[in-house]
């Protein structure tokens, strides 16, 4: 029996769960993130934590919380805490990997879609009354038929994508850390070098996890390094790309656009420069949200934080706390 914070409302029968497991759930009733000092008061009681992407726990905090013994995110990302430190505190920390691959892949194919043929400015104009004539010139995109799709980091959501772009008979290269010739065969994908892809490719899709490595792996050099008419698409974490960098890349022409689920930071504040510069698609880190995959989110969360509290190891850690709390 224990106290549950539950962050925000979420989608399915997650809080059921926790209630038929016999735990009480604090749910934050807010549709905003609680703020640092709810989350220190409402932390402080609580035996386990079902947080999202939002929700940021510092070393004070997590000093503070202190019958808490698992922090389960809604989420594959965990970059809102630092898992060395959950563990030397004694708290177990679970993500949510496997269940939302397909879909973010489903999001990812939207946006590249929707940015290489103009779906978006073209529906804006329509309402507008731009919708004079059927123009030979006007809204002209670019094929993602039979063009090249760059996929850096080739985990679940890359290899979804990848999947995604065969049916489009689109030729498929990939970087990472390391090169994956099983994945390779599999997915009929080459490897290259980060800049041999971003030399190559016409859509670049960005699939890498956040971490000191990750943060602005796309920068000014990276950018300059694009073909002029290639879209850059991240569905993966907004300080993957130095923005101000984006904003110099789209305003100068070096890139053709980009599609963007994620930026930094967020919300991006809407005095934001990227809002006015050329073929950019901005959607709200919605990669994830169908119906069915944030319920299967959510019970896999709550499945976590159960078997926390009743002593067992978690289904989904992400550390392994050398003393876990009791
Ligand atoms: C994740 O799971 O990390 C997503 O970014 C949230 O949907």
């Amino acid at each position: 029996m224990g106290r549950v914070f539950v962050s925000r409302r979420v989608q399915g029968g997650a809080l059921d769960t926790l209630v038929a497991a016999g735990h009480e759930v604090d749910l934050w009733p807010g549709e905003l993130p609680p703020p640092p000092e709810a989350l220190v008061e409402h932390l402080a009681g609580a035996d386990a934590a079902m947080t999202m992407v939002t929700d940021r726990f510092s070393s004070a905090l997590l000093a503070t919380s202190a019958r808490l013994k698992v922090i389960a995110n809604v989420a594959v990302g965990y970059d809102n805490v630092d898992p060395a430190e959950a563990s030397a505190a004694g708290i177990w920390l679970t993500n949510t990997p496997g269940v939302l691959a397909e879909t973010t892949a489903d999001h990812t194919f939207a946006l590249l879609m929707a940015a290489a043929r103009h779906v978006v400015a073209s529906d804006r104009d329509t309402r507008a009354g731009g919708w004079k004539t059927w123009s030979p010139t006007a809204f002209l995109g670019s094929d993602v038929h039979h063009a090249t799709l760059g996929i850096v980091g080739l985990g679940e959501i890359g290899q979804a994508v990848a999947r995604r772009a065969a049916g489009f008979a689109m030729k498929v290269l990939y970087t990472g850390r390391m090169p994956h010739p099983d994945r390779e065969r599999a997915l009929n994908a080459e490897w290259r070098t980060l800049p041999e892809l971003l030399a190559q490719s016409d859509f670049v899709s960005l699939h890498a996890s956040l971490n000191p490595e990750s943060r602005h792996l796309i920068g000014a050099p990276q950018l300059a390094a694009m073909k002029r008419s290639a879209i850059l698409v991240n569905t993966s974490r907004g300080q993957v790309v130095d923005q101000d960098a984006l904003v110099a890349a789209l305003q100068g022409g070096w890139i053709g656009g980009a599609a963007l689920d994620v930026t930094d930071p967020e919300p991006l504040p809407l005095i934001h420069p990227l809002y006015a510069s050329p073929n950019v698609i901005i959607t709200p880190h919605i990669a994830s949200a169908s119906f069915d995959t944030r319920s299967r989110m959510a019970a896999m969360a709550a499945a976590n934080v159960v078997a926390v509290l009743e002593g067992r190891e978690p289904p989904n850690p992400v550390n392994r706390p050398p003393r876990p709390r009791a």
